[in-house]
């Protein structure tokens, strides 16, 4: 491996997360890279039980992809996996992307576990179409990752390359934790959804407008910290349309929101048709 690619990968090797002296100013996007260690990857299916987390997604993004008659799906935020094997055992097409090198080994190898060879490509969302070959149905991102970016510029960005990379008529989803719910009301959350595994705690060492810094501790006595945008839905769905997307249809916890309802996460589902086009 060249020198600059090993340097590029660093997250392959690196055991420790590093956020200096000052933790809560590390406020980047590119930070995910250094945060996703190999040691924090090696335990992320510990905090995503695959088991639970099949048992309280069900059919619903299966059902959504089928719905809208997609086939070819690009997983954006592949992580170790998990949606990505999911698709396929139900026969979608699906190109696996992550940024993080870490990450994408670890779904590899999960892949393999259930007889697929995952077809991975290392990509960034802010420069996707550089990395990408070809259009496709739907694009996935989701277990709350559009987080990672911390400059609006950024998230616009990753949208507009998303969009670029779907079919006239494809779909982005898009989910992310209800922060509105954290950051007016303080954190109830149930673990109940993505993070499953009922051994690990998540909870929030910090929350301010700019962050939400979550603590994830393991019972080896391991801990981790993931430095996040905390996405208020209202924005959300705000900067979706504004990238072009024609319709967006927002459920919570895997169910069509009502108003009243307070959900862990919401899933965005966002049309790239316009109604007029035929
Ligand atoms: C919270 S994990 C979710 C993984 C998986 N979707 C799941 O639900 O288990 C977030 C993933 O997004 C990836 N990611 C974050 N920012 C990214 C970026 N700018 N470009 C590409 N991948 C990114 C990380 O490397 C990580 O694998």
């Amino acid at each position: 491996m060249p020198r600059e690619q090993a340097i590029e990968n660093h997250e392959l090797i690196a055991t420790r997360q590093d956020y200096g002296d000052d933790p809560l100013a590390v406020r980047e996007t590119n930070h995910y890279r250094q945060e996703y260690v190999k040691t924090f990857v090696e335990k992320w299916d510990e905090l995503i039980d695959w088991d639970a987390r099949v048992e309280a997604e069900g059919q619903f993004f299966i059902d959504i992809l089928r719905e809208r008659g997609c086939k070819k799906v690009l997983d954006v935020a592949t992580g170790t996996g998990f949606n990505s094997v999911q698709l396929l055992k139900a026969g979608f097409d699906v190109t696996s992307a992550d940024g993080n090198a870490a990450m994408l080994a670890k779904a590899f190898e999960n892949g393999k576990k259930h007889q697929f060879i995952l077809k991975t490509t290392q990509a960034d969302w802010r420069w996707l179409n550089k990395d990408i070959r070809g259009k496709y149905d739907a694009i996935i991102c989701l277990g709350n990752s559009f987080t990672h970016l911390f400059d609006e510029h950024d998230r616009r960005r990753a949208l507009a390359e998303f969009y670029a990379a779907l079919n006239h008529d494809g779909i982005l989803i898009i989910d992310q934790r209800n922060y509105d719910a954290i950051l007016d009301a303080g954190f109830s959350s149930q673990h109940k959804f993505y993070y499953c595994g009922d051994r690990v705690s998540a909870e929030p060492e910090h929350m301010d407008e700019g962050l939400a810094r979550f603590k994830y501790s393991f019972p080896d006595g391991s801990e981790y910290r993931l430095n996040m945008f905390p996405l208020r839905r209202a924005y959300m769905s705000r900067l979706i349309h504004e990238a072009g997307f024609q319709k967006i249809d927002t459920y919570g916890d895997f169910q069509e929101t009502h108003p009243e309802q307070d959900p862990d996460f919401f899933v965005h589902v966002a049309e790239k048709a316009h109604p007029d086009a035929g």
